[in-house]
């Protein structure tokens, strides 16, 4: 399914939950988390009832996110049927870990193709107040329990640096040098509570891992379904990656629409464009008014984000509204 900008969508990004088990100084407030209604938030059924039509539509991979998706009940029955849903070739999972190794031999069972785990620092300190009420232990248990299972599964590593501190962003990178993980660092985006900071820059990050690990080789191979490129290190295991929305934008290359919890098929990350599926799908439209739905959302989709420029230069009067959610209500 192509959008009005000829880019290719096969990428859906599912969030199941727009709770979480910690919170994120970027991305969750403390206290007085207001979390969407039970009634709200899409049933398996019903995920799975729009996942079939936009398999049929073109979509090829998907990625389980939230809030932490681990938090909602049963996922690997998620996952399994995703899985025999024809057309969808990949799925994998965006996780902060916590939960990962009490649920990954049911997840794997159920053919879970990856995993994705959030870890911005290797000190317990600075991680728990980051994370505001994370145990780095537990957060490491659930990597290392996912790199028991390297041979089926894609392992990833992100980071959100907050600082440019030199021996973190090492030690960061250091994990895929002797272990089978590519590790990521993504530039904060000014969505809700990441505006409260600045990014660390790709530049920055990889001067200094030069410092420290010797000349970079740009890696050409695309190693999942996002935004992400990659590089190598002399005698690493794993690659390191950037996620660069702020200095390298990649808005040309998007592939991707997500659905959120609550049924909205949101197709930027920054505006609120897109279409209400769960009230859709709640009314008695059939399968093909579904369709023709995404279709109209994902022919609209913006064509790209304006972060760190002032909208009211960037738009006109009639575009789409700047989005207002925060990212554990979207997804990542
Ligand atoms: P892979 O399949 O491993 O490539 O996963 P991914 O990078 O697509 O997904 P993940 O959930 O790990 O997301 C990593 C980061 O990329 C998150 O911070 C997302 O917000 C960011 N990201 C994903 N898609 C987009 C996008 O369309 N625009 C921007 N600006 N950031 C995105
Ligand atoms: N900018 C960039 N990444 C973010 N994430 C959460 N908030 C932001 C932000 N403002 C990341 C999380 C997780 C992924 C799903 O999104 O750290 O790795
Ligand atoms: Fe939870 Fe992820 Fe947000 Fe952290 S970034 S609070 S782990 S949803």
């Amino acid at each position: 399914m192509n959008d009005c900008w000829g880019r290719t969508i096969d990428y859906l990004r599912i969030s199941v939950t727009d709770r979480c088990n910690l919170r994120c100084v970027y991305c969750m407030p403390e206290n007085g988390v207001v979390s969407l209604a039970h009634k709200d938030i899409l049933t398996y059924e019903e995920i799975m009832r729009i996942v079939k039509v936009c398999a049929g539509l073109g979509i090829k991979k998907v990625k389980l996110t939230g809030g932490e998706p681990l938090v909602r009940k049963d996922l690997a029955r998620l996952v399994s049927w995703l899985k025999a849903q024809e057309g969808i070739e990949s799925v994998t999972l965006t996780t902060n870990g916590i939960l990962l190794k009490s649920q990954l031999k049911e997840l794997v069972s159920a053919g879970l193709d990856g995993v994705n785990i959030s870890l911005d620092t290797l000190d317990p300190n600075a991680y728990k107040r980051i994370t505001r009420q994370g145990d780095l232990e537990t957060a490491l248990a659930g990597l290392n329990a996912a790199l028991s299972y390297a041979e089926s599964l894609t392992v990833k590593v992100n980071c959100v640096p907050l600082g440019n501190d030199p021996d973190n962003l090492s030690a960061m990178a250091g994990l895929s040098k002797s272990l089978p993980v590519h590790v990521r660092f993504i530039e904060m985006m000014p969505m809700g509570l990441g505006q409260n900071f600045a990014f660390t820059g790709e530049d920055e990050i990889l001067g200094i891992l030069e410092k420290a690990y010797g000349k970079a080789q740009a890696f050409n191979e695309p190693l999942g379904n996002g935004p992400c490129h990659y590089y190598s290190f002399p005698g690493f295991c794993g690659k390191v990656g950037f996620i660069s929305a702020m200095s390298h934008k990649f808005c040309s290359r998007c592939n991707r629409v997500r659905l959120s919890a609550d049924g909205f098929l949101k197709t930027c990350l920054q505006y609120d464009s897109g279409c209400d599926l769960k009230a859709l799908i709640r009314s008695d439209c059939d399968d093909p008014d579904l369709a023709r739905a995404i279709i109209r959302a994902i022919d609209h989709k913006p064509k790209d984000h304006h972060f760190g420029q002032d909208s009211s230069d960037m738009k006109p009067a009639n575009a789409d509204k700047d989005e207002t959610l925060s990212m554990f209500q979207i997804g990542g």
